[in-house]
């Protein structure tokens, strides 16, 4: 129901007005001063201010101007009692949708009313089409200035509006199904159905009647008509994922889906068209499945229309930082964790790390330590899995037994020399870094390399 705030002290007018407008099927709220008028304006539940230009607790015009500030998107009328040409063009300059002298007739204020909300609604839109071509730019939620990301979604934005069957390869994490779902939402069919479908994940019977449907009695347990997911997907896109580990069989009926654009629900002799954009995934090397015979040559042609292949995440580091701290702000938002940030040495070990479970991997480590840590940064503590820990110091080799029994002091002094010497060797002769290598400062090396002679 629109609600319509009436801030004017006067209780006649509030009478009236309340009459009229209710008769009219709006919800009425009244206030009779500018900070108790901005209270509902604030929590958002407010479609429309009237406002007489001589509210107490500051003036119409300035209700009108925090309301602006407030919620750009409500509208305010003005209302005057001593409206003057003056007051009415001040009114409209500062963005009040119309002003109205007092007294006014009942068909003047409802057709201001009309004006002003169906500007709104107007400007609703507009705000709700630029915050989609923004998405645009974005690729929606898939974050990416690497290169070859960049040129993915170059791909991706150039085929969205088109029906072209796109096929997705990658290794596991890397994006495919997120990618997927980006398409679909940047194409012309956002509004219709994004139907996923794991097709390692069924047995093939099953997998068939779940993609094409089946009618009644087509095996034991079919007691109905039952549509399949390809219906289902209709004015949409299916996604077909993990497709590479189909079988043969089913490999012949998909294609026949991308030739024809039928499907035949299984026991039924008729075929019905789909309209569908099909959009494939899989973390197999299909050219390899297809020399090896495993994956059907026709079909790889079929969908090898559009191919994106997602690099893993150890191929493009300049995406690292980006991505951690997308995903930071996500989990400290979900988990109420406020503002949060990594520590130099936090970035430096996740930019560090191998990543072999990719994206989904870094989201994982990053998950744990918003939930499991405290305070305001994220540190490398908070990511054991990354930091490993020091490799064990190999036992000293045995001694044999012939050896001479040493003084202690003279034995670890020897052994201190001969560790120093080779830190220095791995270090390639940086001091500082052998310093850093032994975990002593740099003073200590230096104390300890005049005290053996090592230079
Ligand atoms: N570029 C990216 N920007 C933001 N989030 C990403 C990006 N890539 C992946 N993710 C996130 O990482 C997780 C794993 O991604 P997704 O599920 O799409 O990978 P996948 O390649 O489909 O993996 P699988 O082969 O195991 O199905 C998801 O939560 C996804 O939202
Ligand atoms: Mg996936």
């Amino acid at each position: 129901m629109t609600k319509i705030l009436l801030a004017d002290p006067d209780p006649r007018s509030q009478a009236d007005l309340r009459e009229l407008l209710t008769r009219r099927g709006y919800e009425l709220d009244a206030a009779a001063d500018v900070a108790t008028a901005l209270e509902p304006v604030a929590d958002g539940d407010v479609d429309l201010v009237l406002c007489d230009l001589a509210l107490p607790g500051g003036g119409g015009l300035r209700l009108l101007q925090e309301v602006r500030n407030l919620r750009a998107e409500t509208a305010v009328v003005l209302l005057s009692a001593f409206g003057s040409v003056q007051d009415a063009v001040q009114a409209m300059q500062h963005g009040a949708a119309d002003f109205l002298g007092k007294p006014f007739a009942a068909d003047q204020v409802l057709v201001a009313i009309d004006r002003a909300l169906e500007k709104t609604a107007l400007q609703r839109e507009n705000h709700a089409l630029r915050d989609a071509l923004d998405d645009r730019l974005r690729l929606d939620n898939v974050v990416g200035a690497d290169p070859r990301m960049q040129a993915i979604f170059k791909t991706v934005k150039a085929v969205a509006a088109t029906r072209t069957t796109v096929l997705i390869t990658g290794e596991s994490g890397t994006g495919k199904t997120l990618l997927a779902r980006a398409l679909h939402s940047l194409s012309n069919r956002r509004q219709g159905p994004f139907v996923e479908v794991n097709c390692g994940a069924l047995p093939e019977s099953l997998l068939e009647s779940e993609l094409f449907g089946h009618v009644k009695g087509a095996f034991t347990g079919a007691v109905r008509d039952k549509p399949g997911k390809f219906e289902a997907a209709a004015g949409g896109t299916i996604f077909l994922d993990e497709v590479g580990t189909s079988s043969p069989a089913f490999q012949v009926k998909l294609l026949r889906v991308l030739q024809d654009r039928v499907v035949e629900r299984v026991g039924d002799t008729r075929t019905l068209p789909v309209d569908v954009r099909i959009v494939l995934a899989t973390n197999k090397d299909l050219a390899k499945a297809v020399a090896s015979g495993e994956f059907r040559e026709d079909l790889y042609y079929r969908i090898h229309v559009v191919a994106i292949e997602m690099p893993p995440l150890r191929e493009r580091p300049g995406d690292l930082p980006a991505l951690a701290l997308h995903f930071l702000r996500r989990f400290a938002a979900e988990h109420g964790r406020g503002a949060l940030q990594f520590t130099p040495a936090a970035m430096a070990a996740l930019a560090a790390a191998p990543w072999p479970g990719n994206v989904r991997q870094l989201e994982h480590v990053i998950e744990r330590a918003v939930v499991l840590g405290s305070g305001p940064v994220v540190d490398t503590a908070d990511l054991p899995a990354l930091v490993p820990a020091r490799p064990a110091a190999p036992a000293p080799a045995p001694l044999p037994a012939d050896a001479p029994v040493l003084p202690l002091r003279d034995a670890l002094a020897a052994a201190e020399r001969q560790i120093i010497v080779h830190a220095l060797a791995h270090a390639g002769g940086n001091r500082e870094r052998a310093a850093r290598d032994l975990g002593v400062n740099r003073s200590t090396l230096f104390h300890k390399l005049r005290k053996y002679g090592i230079r």
